[in-house]
């Protein structure tokens, strides 16, 4: 069976994941998300696998606007097995029921969803892990994706759990925290005089928020809140302008590459 694994990934947590992936499973390509948003839709394979992180105990807005705007365009044919992974750090919350509905409301029935634990990237809440932490959550981690690509090998039938509560419920409280997170993204970054003006953060952003002016990031209103920027400034000059946890994640393992834009 050939496999197309469409990932979101801030840090290269989910990106790792995706990677693991598409080398276990041997017929598998990895689509990042942020690709499709506005090229031509891509051909869908026999199985489709959707791999990303939680923020706030949700889905990415990215990756719901993907679902909303952009599934719908894709011819869905081919497809037999559907699955999800996601990364999280505690708990995955909403996430998995709200993709379900997601999905479902675009004819898709979602077979199989599972979620791996990585360090977690969210710095105003958490200090940003040790080479000691990293090591020991991505020894876990190979553990668990051997399990999930043996799982999704057989084809093996696991739907998200249901929470009791209601769609309307659930689809309330997404859209509050979207607000949310747009809101304090907005406000949360400035730069610092250690920014080189390397462009790094304009290509990486999966949202195309940032803009280079006069050498220097500016941050726009259409942030997703993944904190790539942040982590992964080679200078460490992007701050947030309130107080947070203290630290950054670079995450070499992952060996997260990926650029938007030129
Ligand atoms: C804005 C934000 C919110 C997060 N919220 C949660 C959460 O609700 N639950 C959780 O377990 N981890 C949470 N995390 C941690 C990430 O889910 C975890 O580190 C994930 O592996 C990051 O994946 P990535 O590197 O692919 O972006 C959050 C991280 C960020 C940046
Ligand atoms: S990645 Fe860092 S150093 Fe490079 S332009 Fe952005 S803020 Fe400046
Ligand atoms: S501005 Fe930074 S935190 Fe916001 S989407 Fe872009 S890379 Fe992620």
């Amino acid at each position: 069976m050939n496999h197309t694994i469409l990932c979101f990934s801030g840090t290269g947590n989910s990106y790792h994941v995706a990677n693991r992936l598409r080398v276990i499973l041997e017929n598998a390509r990895v689509v990042m998300i942020p690709d499709l948003m506005d090229d031509e839709p891509i051909e869908l394979t026999e199985a489709v696998g959707l791999v990303f992180p939680t923020y706030y105990f949700l889905p990415p807005v990215t990756v719901v606007e993907f679902i909303e705007r952009v599934f719908p365009k894709l011819d869905l044919t081919p497809v037999r097995y559907f699955y999800l992974v996601t990364t999280k750090n505690l708990s995955g919350g909403w996430t998995h029921p709200i993709t379900e509905i997601l999905l479902r409301d675009r004819g898709i029935a979602l077979g199989y969803a599972s979620s791996v634990r990585f360090p977690n990237t969210y710095i105003p809440a958490f200090t940003a892990p040790n080479i000691m932490q990293i090591e020991f959550y991505y020894k876990h981690a190979e553990k668990k994706i051997l399990k999930i690509a043996r799982e999704i090998r057989k084809e093996t039938i696991r739907p998200p759990f249901r929470f009791p509560l209601t769609r309307f419920m659930l689809e309330k409280r997404m859209e509050r925290r979207f607000e949310q997170v747009k809101q304090s993204a907005r406000a949360s970054f400035r730069v610092t005089s250690a920014c080189d003006g390397c462009e790094l953060c304009f290509r990486i952003c999966p949202t195309g928020n940032i803009e280079m002016v006069y050498g220097k990031p500016i941050f726009l209103s259409d942030c997703s809140g993944c904190l790539g920027c942040y982590h992964r400034c080679p200078k460490e000059a992007i701050v947030f302008t309130r107080r947070v946890s203290s630290g950054r994640y670079p995450n070499h393992e992952a060996h997260f590459d990926k650029e938007y834009r030129e």
